[in-house]
């Protein structure tokens, strides 16, 4: 049995899927780089065909990635492949993945296509991909709700086509495990050619069920697991990469499998990954959880200091925990400056990039004597969002006294031009949102609002999410300082500078 697991993530897809997840170009790329850092074997970038930013996106991916293969989703239509297979071209390895639902309840009610017509239309889309490459994925979807025998026949058709990927998703979330293992273990007996193609699994969460089913598909021969970092995706997410990655380490005697993936990246890219989507990991999620690895109870705490196995099952250092380690100071030169992001793996674009980051680390040395890997990792994901911002902050002040209505005063660049403003509030963010609102009389709800330190102490920088609404499109915005009102406000420009460059895109499966 082949003993490699191969990792699919879909963050960039399905994760994105989720409400308020969009991400940008940029933001993709960042993640993608991750990803490509972790070693994932396939990063599935987009839905190609959903909007020209979501092209241009797959394409940016495909040309930046070298060791991953770059995939695009299509639906089986001429369209959304030949969008696919355009937007793949650059990449070192590229990969279409064409779907169509196989369940009776999806053909009938939401495709009106009789079975023989989906299977046919399936194949005529495996043709279209053979034009651009010899890398292609099929998924049924909604294969959990499917007939075992409409399954096989379709899978021995789209085998026959040239698929090589065989992906069976479960994609509301309906299977448990023992029943969906069942469900692979018969199609690999069943389907003429199953030995040709690597199968491959795509599991939904609404039961809380995804890593359970995806790992029970692995015992029955799945050789892929489709998966996003911290489970991010429609609904209630999908299997979540970090705990099949480590699953699968950890009990290597069980799956008899083992993945490529360089476990160290996995909580930068969860860090990562939650920043730019403005979604937090709950503390005690496996893995990536803040509290994954801590100790609480006395007893716990005496025999992890006496043997570490007692109660440890992974090392925390072995997922990328660092130990808030102080890694520089305000007498820090540019050179260990330099030298530091490039271990933290942070890409630096070019020399003036490097000269306008090391200036701004300076200034947050002034104010915060102990600089962490944390709060460069932040810094530099500051540095690193849209370059052509049409509102960017210039100087604020703030006004807050017991007793007294808080009040702010902000001067922006709006598309070059310079503007003023002030605005009192019930508190000095609301009062600078306000402000920022006179001038950019934006017309979005504000959905959510958080922060959190990223560091310990008091002097922490604080990190700002603020998710924005107009129209039916949400997007998020973060922001970085240790002046928290100053982070706030960055943190709702930066959500409005995504509106403005906004384009919109549908979803596949809708
Ligand atoms: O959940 C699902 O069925 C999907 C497919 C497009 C693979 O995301
Ligand atoms: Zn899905």
């Amino acid at each position: 049995m082949n003993d490699q697991l191969i990792i699919f993530d879909t963050t960039l897809r399905d994760g994105e899927q989720s409400p308020g997840a969009s991400m940008t170009r940029d933001e993709k790329l960042r993640i993608a780089r991750q990803l490509e850092r972790m070693k994932v074997n396939v990063i599935e970038a987009g839905f190609a065909a959903a909007s020209n930013g979501d092209f241009e996106a797959v394409k940016a991916v495909a040309e930046a990635i070298r060791e991953s293969t770059v995939c695009s989703l299509a639906r089986a239509n001429e369209n959304d492949i030949r969008r696919a297979g355009e937007a793949i071209r650059p990449a070192a390895s590229g990969r279409i993945h064409t779907f169509i639902a196989t369940s009776p309840i999806h053909m009938e009610k939401k495709l009106r296509m009789t079975p023989d017509q989906v299977v046919e239309q399936a194949v005529r889309a495996i043709g279209w991909a053979k034009e651009y490459t010899d890398d292609i994925e099929f998924s049924a979807e909604d294969a959990g709700r499917s007939e075992i025998d409409f399954l096989c026949r379709i899978f021995e058709a789209v085998i026959k086509a040239g698929a090589t990927t065989i992906n069976v998703p479960d994609t509301v979330g309906y299977n448990v495990p023992e029943q969906f293992a069942e469900t692979i273990r018969r199609l690999i007996e069943r389907v003429p050619g199953s030995d040709k193609v690597v199968w491959s699994v795509h599991c939904h969460n609404d039961l809380g069920l995804a890593v359970a089913n995806s790992l029970a598909a692995v015992r029955a021969g799945a050789r892929q697991v489709e998966c996003t970092v911290n489970g991010l995706g429609e609904r209630a997410g999908n299997a979540s990469l970090e705990e099949i990655v480590m699953a699968v380490r950890t009990r290597k005697d069980v799956f008899q499998c083992d993945t490529r993936v360089d476990t160290t990246q996995i909580v930068p890219a969860s860090k990562l990954v939650s920043g730019i989507t403005g979604f937090p990991v709950q503390p005690n999620k496996a893995i990536v959880g803040a509290n994954a690895f801590a100790h609480e109870s006395g007893i716990h705490q005496d025999g992890v200091l006496k043997h570490r196995e007692t109660y440890e099952i992974m090392r925390a250092e072995d997922v990328g925990w660092s130990t808030n380690k102080l890694v520089m100071g305000k007498h820090s030169g540019r050179n260990a400056f330099r030298s530091r992001l490039q271990e933290l793996g942070v890409d630096i674009a070019s020399e003036e990039q490097l000269n306008h980051a090391f200036a701004r680390f300076k200034e947050l040395a002034d104010k915060k004597h102990e600089i962490f890997d944390e709060d460069l990792q932040a810094l530099m994901s500051d540095e690193s969002s849209e370059p052509k911002e049409y509102f960017r902050l210039l100087s604020s002040s703030f006004h807050s006294e017991t007793g007294e209505i808080p009040c702010a005063r902000v001067t922006l660049a709006v598309g070059g031009a310079e503007a003023k403003a002030e605005s009192c509030g019930s508190g000095p963010v609301d009062a600078a949102f306000k402000a920022i609102e006179v001038v950019a009389k934006s017309g979005t709800e504000l959905l959510l609002y958080s922060v959190n330190a990223i560091t310990t102490g008091t002097d922490a920088q604080g990190e700002v999410t603020v998710r924005l609404s107009k129209d039916g499109r949400v997007v998020n915005g973060q922001g970085a300082d240790t002046d928290i009102i100053v982070a706030s406000a960055k943190a709702y420009l930066n959500a409005l500078n995504k509106i403005q460059a906004g384009a919109e895109k549908m979803n596949p499966q809708v």
